[in-house]
């Protein structure tokens, strides 16, 4: 895509914001094109289109569960919006009270914690100066008292793209009898996943941070914690029978799925997952850490740049920094209208452990929440650059370019100016147009 940049003229555009949202992939987009015309309702016809539609929709089920190494014999996949409303879904059906704990990190996207938090205690483990934490420091948080009900837990961070040790923790929950829920919201597609081998009971993903598009994401956990008591949405297709003071629940997972589903979605979202089958696991992963490598390179050699989040190479190709003397907006913005280079800007929807990052005090805690209450744009924050199967290494070499050119002409901050929104936008209008 050619995109307009400061001073005339376009420029290819650099998609380094791919954590947010990846773009569908030429297969995903195949499989969209190919189910459009045949597309019907689910569940309820008996005309062969509504059939078609169910068995694609039913099907896709297998594919997720097999996507994750999950057994259909214990577990079943369900397909909310997303990884936010699968944990939504899963902390409301866990029956939990304001006496259970669920224990949780300092890493977690909001997604991970407001759930948790509406019906029962959060235990929070940590992290240290680096943002991580060790499997020891799970481990003592499981053996304090009260025992959790649940630990939940990011497959990998949206902000540093840090991969904590799933295995150890998740094995040490299980021993002690504590249900192990995952966020693969980011994992899922950067690295292969298995469930039964890692020992982890509920996964949540999204399908448009894996190469499908916006609207289809899994939660994939064990059948009975579906088959039995209230679902959070409730209404046509979760039920067996309705009387105006009586309901009969269907069996799972149609009971998890109340309304129209959306099939074309899921259509989508199981051919992102197809595509991610086992033989392309090698030289993706070998080309993820290429680019993390060339990253981590990159930044390396741009003047004021502070990395936030550990220096090591195994971990997702994302990294959040600042840039002295630049607002983290106005270095985003910068990179756009004059690179063409996308990228993200903010607290990315980890605030606690964004201020761990940048080390706030409690203090400037508090300041943060009051001004982002009185309605202030200008908040704390950092840049991230995130890249994924689609990204070259010639992207990430556009990034430390433009990066070196940012820190070395501070003065160019006048040529913009701060919105309502917290974003930097040119002072001078019209650069809005997008050539495809
Ligand atoms: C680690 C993590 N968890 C959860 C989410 C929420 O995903 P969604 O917005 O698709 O619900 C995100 C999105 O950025 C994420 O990065």
């Amino acid at each position: 895509m050619q995109v307009p940049v400061l001073g005339g003229g376009t420029r290819t555009y650099v998609d380094l914001d791919t954590a947010a949202t990846s773009p569908a992939s030429a297969a995903v987009a195949r499989a969209v094109a190919d189910f459009l015309p045949r597309y019907s309702s689910v569940h309820r016809g008996a005309g062969a289109r509504s059939q078609y539609a169910s068995a694609r929709y039913e099907g896709a089920r297998d594919t997720l569960l097999g996507f994750v190494g999950a057994d259909p014999a214990t577990h079943v996949a369900l397909f909310p919006r997303n990884t936010t409303e699968a944990l939504n879904v899963l902390a409301f059906r866990l029956g939990l009270t304001r006496d259970d704990v669920v224990l949780t990190t300092a890493v977690e996207h909001h997604a991970n914690l407001l759930p948790w938090r509406r019906h029962a205690r959060l235990r929070v483990v940590d992290v240290d100066a680096a943002g991580t934490f060790g499997p020891e420091d799970v481990i003592a948080a499981l053996d304090q008292r009260p025992v959790p009900r649940v630990l939940t837990l990011t497959g990998a961070s949206n902000v540093t793209g840090w991969l904590p040790d799933l295995g150890r923790i998740a094995t040490a929950a299980r021993e002690r009898g504590v249900l192990v829920v995952v966020d693969a919201a980011q994992l899922a597609g950067h690295r292969p996943i298995d469930i039964t081998a890692l020992g982890i009971d509920v996964l949540a993903l999204s399908g448009h941070k894996m190469g499908a598009p916006y609207g289809a994401g899994a939660l994939v956990g064990p059948r009975d914690l579906f088959s039995s008591g209230e679902p959070l949405l409730v209404g046509g297709g979760a039920v067996r029978a309705v009387s105006f003071d009586d309901v009969v629940w269907a069996d799972g997972p149609d009971r998890d799925e109340a309304g129209s589903p959306n099939v074309l979605g899921v259509v989508a979202l199981a051919a992102a997952a197809e595509e991610l089958g086992p033989e392309v696991w090698p030289a993706l992963l070998g080309h993820e850490r290429a680019l993390t490598a060339a990253l981590d390179a990159e930044l390396a050699t741009v003047p004021g740049l502070r990395r936030l989040g550990p220096g090591t190479v195994d971990r997702l190709p994302v990294a959040a920094f600042t840039l002295a003397g630049v607002p983290h907006a106005l270095v985003a913005a910068r990179l756009s209208h004059e690179h063409a280079i996308g990228v993200r800007s903010g607290c990315f929807c980890a605030h606690p452990y964004m201020s761990r990052l940048l080390s706030l005090t409690e203090d400037e805690v508090r300041r943060f929440h009051r001004d982002a209450g009185a309605g202030r744009v200008d908040l704390p924050g950092a840049v991230r650059a995130s890249a994924n199967r689609g990204t070259s290494t010639a992207d990430v070499a556009a990034l430390g370019t433009a990066l070196r050119a940012i820190a070395g002409t501070p003065e160019d901050a006048d040529r913009y100016r701060l919105d309502e929104h917290g974003q930097y936008v040119p002072a001078a209008p019209s650069l809005t147009v997008v050539r495809g």
